[in-house]
């Protein structure tokens, strides 16, 4: 029997109100959990004891031990329950009686065999994007079949600064990696002149990259296989058929739909940190395995207005110091993003004895788990000091530096 009210979720507090093997180890008999304030149940259902309550929820949590089924009304997956991870082992280990085999270096084992297994001896593609998905899922590929895997890595002129620098260091000279540098920024630039369209500018870049990467795939002897970054939230969401399609996220690196290749998904079943602990444990440096993430377009999402090579060198310088700065202040992994947003206007200033009219600068930071929702970050005042004048005093083409106080929703994490 369940009764509805008001659908809010928040925290409260749920009391033991009979043993459970889910809350065997609770020194008290109450703690704290998110739960919604709505729909709850009153009644258990015949066979079933309610195992917890809460003021608001006469049944929170209840069993049938004869038939070894446990359900709970709260939310033991988020931060604000006190004990959720607890309770979520508890049921695993305890209840469904499985073993806590899941480990980084098993996961390698497993996802090493199961590339073999998959492409034999054939040769395998990657592209790479600098981004921690790509790089860790390229390592793995070749731990398992060694020189069988060509990189590719297409440099947009729309990448971060040292990017391409790192991937060559990373890639050709630290793991030997037949790598294929394809420098083409003019190609990008010449098909973004005119486009001030987000939407638009997805596209182009997309399709330029398809195009450019399909060039590149001809050459390469036997490939029949192609390394994709996937993980498993991706999986989740391609899944639900109600995903609202509010940007289209077009990641540079996917895979064109009508390209003859098989995938090779080596980070289906993981998570973030997951994929950032295999990378660790393969070796590959800080400073990718804790990247921040960049969207597939690059700075061409972040120059609002028409992409020019200028505003992109502009941006990038900016974007440089946002992150050196962000490090030095101790808050680059706390932060889920930090970056520098170039809006194609031009704002009057005095320097010197002159009068400029130059480009503003943006700044924009979040706190977020998982990019559906961000809170912006409430940078320290000497840091924003230090921004502003390091990016006005070092970035020719800046006069003013702004900061951007818009959580999500209401506004998104990129600006276009
Ligand atoms: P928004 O701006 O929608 O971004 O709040 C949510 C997350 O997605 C990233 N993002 C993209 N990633 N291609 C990508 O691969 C894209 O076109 C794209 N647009 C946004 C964004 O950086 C944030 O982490």
């Amino acid at each position: 029997m369940a009764r509805t009210g008001r659908g809010e979720y928040g925290r409260t507090v749920l009391t033991r109100s009979s043993p459970s093997p889910l809350f065997a180890d609770w020194p008290t008999g109450e703690t704290d959990v998110w739960m919604s304030h709505g729909d709850a149940i009153t009644e258990a259902p015949p066979g079933f004891t309610a195992t917890a309550s809460s003021p608001d929820a006469p049944v929170a949590a209840l069993h049938d031990p004869d038939r070894r089924i446990h359900g709970v009304q709260f939310h033991p997956e988020v931060v604000h329950t006190a004990r959720g991870q607890e309770v979520l082992e508890r049921f695993l280990f305890d209840v469904c009686g499985a073993l806590p085999t899941w480990t980084h270096t098993n996961i390698i084992e497993a996802s090493v065999a199961a590339v073999r297994a998959q492409v034999g001896s054939a040769r395998v593609l990657c592209a790479l994007s600098g981004g921690v998905d790509s790089a860790v899922a390229a390592a793995l590929v070749h731990r398992a079949i060694g020189d069988q895997l060509t990189c590719v890595f297409v440099d947009t002129g729309l990448m971060r600064a040292g990017e391409g620098e790192q991937v060559e260091e990373t890639f050709r000279r630290q793991f030997q990696v037949d790598l294929i540098h394809v420098k083409a920024s003019d190609r990008f630039f010449s098909v973004l002149a005119g486009v001030t369209d987000p939407e638009e500018k997805r596209k182009a870049i997309g399709e330029t990259f398809i195009r450019i990467f399909e060039d590149v795939a001809q050459d390469v002897e036997g490939a029949r296989f192609l390394v994709q970054g996937t993980l498993y939230p991706d999986v989740i969401e391609s899944g639900t058929r109600d995903a609202a399609n509010i940007k289209s996220h077009h990641n540079v690196g996917g895979l064109p739909e009508d390209m003859a290749f098989d995938l090779v998904e080596p980070l289906r079943a993981l998570f973030k940190d997951e994929v950032r602990a295999v990378g660790e444990e393969l070796g590959l440096p800080e400073d990718i395995v804790w990247r921040q993430p960049f969207p597939g377009p690059g700075l061409g999402v972040r120059i609002i207005g028409e992409v020019t090579p200028e505003r992109a060198e502009i941006l990038r310088a900016a974007d440089a110091i946002v992150l050196e700065e962000v490090r030095k202040a101790g808050l680059y992994r706390e932060l889920w993003q930090s970056f520098a947003v170039l809006p194609a206007v031009r704002t009057v200033g005095v320097m010197g004895d002159g009068r400029t009219y130059a480009y503003p600068i943006i700044i924009r930071a979040v706190n977020s788990d998982d990019a559906m929702t961000a809170d912006w970050a409430r940078l320290p005042y000497d840091l924003l000091e230090r921004l502003s004048s390091r990016i006005i005093n070092e970035v020719d083409g800046v006069n003013r530096v702004a900061l951007d106080i818009t959580s999500k929703p209401p506004g998104t994490i990129e600006w276009e």
